[in-house]
Order: structure tokens, then C-alpha cells, then sequence
């Protein structure tokens, strides 16, 4: 491969060199250099090996920091987001900054510790999805879709794969949005340990 067409920063922050472990122990959890991280990112875009370059996992905190000093702005930041976590301010601030944001567990993620999926099993969303004759994925899918972000989500099964491309030629009603808009919010589950 010559170049990949897309890069992230996985993290805004570093860990010692220890064998890969996970989760992470926090002991091990080193401040980053951010300047220095986005600098070699720039560099990776400049000589062509990343036709475009991004974060993921950033607040607007963290957002702000590397803008301060960023030649060449983020294009992508790919966080968690779903209709449970729906990360508003993050969204207005990555809106106005021109940053895309992806959402990561979309349909509240994969190898849950909870036999509970706050997403797939929230009741506000059965009843949409219910009336509307989509399911709790597409519902959730649309939504994110709705809100201007795209979405990286995986199945292993063929028919889910299917339904959950089909969400591009129907709609939330203004009602079914304000539904959503109240749905207690709570991040899905920690990634990071510690
Ligand atoms: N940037 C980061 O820090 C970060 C962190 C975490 C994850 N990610 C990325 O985010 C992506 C999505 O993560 P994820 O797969 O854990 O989250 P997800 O898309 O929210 O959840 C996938 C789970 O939902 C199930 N599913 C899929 N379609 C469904 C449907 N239509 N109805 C019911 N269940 C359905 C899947 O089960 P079946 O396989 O049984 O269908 C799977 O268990 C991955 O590419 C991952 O690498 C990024």
C-alpha cells in the first residue's frame, strides 16, 4: 500500500512501551505530546502517505489544544456516539470548526460486559422503531446519519449488514427527534480501563 486514505490518532494519549495489554492500566497512562504527534501527522499528509488526517477519542478540550498550533486541521473525529451518547456540545464545537465526526459504537458496541445494551434495548428507540416498521438499528443509524456524522458499525451477520445500509430513503419525524433529544444520557461503556 502507497498511501492510506485516511489516518487517525487513536487516542490523546500515550502509554509506556509495555507488552500491549487491555485495557490499559492507568500507572501506565503517560500525558501526550500532542504538538509533536500532529507535527509527524502533517508530515505523513505532506509527503502523501495520508491523504487525509484525523483523531479519535478527542474532547473539545483536546480539540482546542491541537488547534492552537495545528498547520493542517483534523479532518475526522471519531468518537463514540449514539442516540444514548449523543455528545451535543462536541458536535456544535467539531460543526463550527469544519471537523467531520464519526461515530464508533453506534448500536452501543460489541462485546458488552452488560447483558443490557443501553442502545439496542432502550425503550424510546423499540417504540420508534416499532411504528415506524425499522428496527432498533436502523433507527439508531438514521439518527446519527441525521445528525450530519457517519458511522463505522461491524455485523457478522449478512441480513444485518443489509438493514443497516437501508436507512438512506426514509426519515425521523420532528416528534421522533424530540424523543430522542430526551433519552438519559450515559456513555455506552468505559474503553479505557483505570
Ligand atoms: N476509535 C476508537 O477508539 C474505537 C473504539 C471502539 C470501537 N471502534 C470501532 O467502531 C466500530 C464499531 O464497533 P462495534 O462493532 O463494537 O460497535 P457497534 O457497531 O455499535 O456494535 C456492533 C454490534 O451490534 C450488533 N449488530 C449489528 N447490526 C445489528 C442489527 N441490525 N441489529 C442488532 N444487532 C446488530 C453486532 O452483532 P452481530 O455481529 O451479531 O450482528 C455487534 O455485536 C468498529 O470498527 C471498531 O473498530 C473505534
Amino acid at each position: 500500500m502507497e498511501y492510506v486514505d485516511m489516518y487517525l490518532v487513536h487516542w490523546p494519549m500515550s502509554v509506556k512501551p509495555t507488552k500491549p495489554h487491555y485495557p490499559m492500566k492507568r500507572e501506565d497512562i503517560m500525558p501526550m505530546d500532542l504538538r509533536g504527534v500532529w507535527q509527524a501527522m502533517e508530515e505523513c499528509h505532506q509527503l502523501g502517505l495520508a491523504k487525509m488526517i484525523g483523531v479519535s477519542n478527542f474532547t473539545t478540550k483536546k480539540l482546542q489544544e491541537l488547534l492552537a498550533f495545528a498547520k493542517i486541521r483534523p479532518a475526522v473525529n471519531q468518537v463514540e456516539l449514539n442516540p444514548v451518547w449523543q455528545q451535543k456540545k462536541l458536535m456544535e464545537f467539531c460543526k463550527a470548526k469544519g471537523i467531520h465526526v464519526t461515530a464508533y459504537f453506534p448500536l452501543g458496541g460489541r462485546h458488552s460486559t452488560s447483558t443490557v445494551n443501553p442502545v439496542l434495548d432502550s425503550d424510546v428507540l423499540k417504540e420508534i422503531a416499532a411504528a415506524k416498521g425499522k428496527s432498533v438499528a436502523q433507527i439508531s443509524l438514521r439518527w446519527i446519519y441525521e445528525q450530519g456524522a457517519s458511522m463505522v458499525t461491524t455485523s457478522t451477520k449478512r441480513e444485518r449488514l443489509k438493514e443497516n445500509i437501508d436507512i438512506f430513503d426514509w426519515q425521523l419525524s420532528d416528534e421522533d427527534r424530540l424523543k430522542i433529544s430526551q433519552i438519559p444520557q450515559h456513555k455506552t461503556r468505559r474503553v479505557v480501563g483505570g
